[in-house]
């Protein structure tokens, strides 16, 4: 009887070791990969937003002797709130003249559809994507529709050619994106060719 005790005691305290080690390795596993994974997703972001131009519209600009370059303080921030612009000449655009006119850093344009102002791309609640979900961002792009439901995304935004990027390139951006220092910068909302302001909320409510 007591040997019986001491075999099942063993094989017990065996089945014991067993169990806690292969579950520690399978959770040092599970933590490793999730982390890696998330890890290369931004990065893969990060190469998708700088080979694809996000930073000439999206990122206020200090200037060098090579012309404006991105400032890397306030990357990918939109159109800096506190900045003015001079009104637009009258009659600047035309069918066979100029098309349409940026400012000085690219982050405000003129055109045919008024003037648009490029969004705040950081993870601010209030003022950037912070609220938004990959869906919202996907369909953003997908669709040209503010927030993915709203109203047309105005020129020059290229969401044509960006919503044609796979499901995984749209979601690496937006890992990337997520992953960046919030700025809080209230961009203005676009004026239509008559003058109004078009709302833009940028929170989702
Ligand atoms: C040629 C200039 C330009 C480039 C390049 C550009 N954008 Fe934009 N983007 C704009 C403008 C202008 C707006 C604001 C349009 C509006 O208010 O309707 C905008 C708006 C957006 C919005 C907000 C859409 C919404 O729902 O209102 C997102 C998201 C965005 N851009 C992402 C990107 C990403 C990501 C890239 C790079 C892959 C990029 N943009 C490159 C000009 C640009």
């Amino acid at each position: 009887m007591k040997r019986w005790n001491v075999v099942l005691a063993i094989i017990i305290t065996a089945l014991v070791i067993v169990l806690v080690t292969t579950s520690v390795i399978s959770q040092q596993k599970r933590g490793k990969g999730g982390k890696a994974a998330k890890e290369s997703l931004v990065e893969r972001g990060a190469y998708l937003v700088r080979t694809s131009a996000c930073n000439d519209c999206h990122s206020p600009k200090i200037f060098t002797k090579m012309g404006p370059m991105p400032d890397t303080t306030r990357l990918l921030s939109g159109h800096p709130a506190a900045d003015t612009l001079p009104p637009v000449p009258k009659g600047l655009l035309s069918p066979k003249g100029w098309g349409a006119i940026g400012n000085y850093d690219f982050t405000a344009w003129y055109g045919p559809w008024g003037t648009s102002f490029t969004a705040n791309l950081t993870p601010d609640v209030e003022t950037g994507i912070g609220s938004w979900t990959e869906d919202m961002f996907i369909a953003a792009l997908r669709k040209g529709k503010h927030m993915g439901t709203g109203r047309d995304i105005l020129p020059p935004m290229p969401w044509p050619d960006y919503g044609q990027k796979s499901t995984d390139d749209l979601k690496a951006i937006f890992a990337y994106l997520k992953s960046l220092p919030p700025i809080s910068n209230a961009v203005p909302d676009p004026i239509s060719p008559t003058g109004e302001a078009i709302p833009t909320p940028h929170v989702l409510k």
